[in-house]
């Protein structure tokens, strides 16, 4: 099993679940997180600290949503480690309300 950021994440950003990874899992895009499944040990200690609640269990993805799995195995392994948390994105707050962003997801490298 993995843990996996989902699409509330997007354009939010708010990493206070880097904070808490003992793994140091998260890996960071311009708009987005992902775990890397290699390292995530299935400690669950994220899935509470994220505001958005954009972490759900492999397992438990809803169907709707079943492309994340994958899609953060592929961004976790183009982008960079993320350590310690910072700043959220720009208008977070805003972005938070609005469920559908899958198409603002930006992949390339931050
Ligand atoms: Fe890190 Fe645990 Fe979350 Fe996996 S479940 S990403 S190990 S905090
Ligand atoms: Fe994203 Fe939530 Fe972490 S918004 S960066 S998964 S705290």
């Amino acid at each position: 099993m993995t843990f996996v950021v989902m699409e509330s994440c997007i354009k939010c950003k708010y990493t206070d679940c880097v904070d808490v990874c003992p793994t140091d899992a998260f890996r960071e895009g311009p708009n987005f997180l992902a775990i890397e499944p290699d390292d995530c040990i299935d400690c669950a200690l994220c899935v509470r600290e994220c505001p958005v609640e954009a972490i759900f269990a492999d397992a438990d993805v809803p169907k709707e949503q079943a492309q994340f799995t994958r899609l953060n195995v592929v961004l976790a392994r183009t982008w960079k480690p993320i350590v310690e948390k910072t700043a959220p994105l720009p208008n977070a707050e805003k972005w938070a309300k609005v469920k559908i962003k899958f198409h603002l997801l930006e992949r390339r490298p931050s």
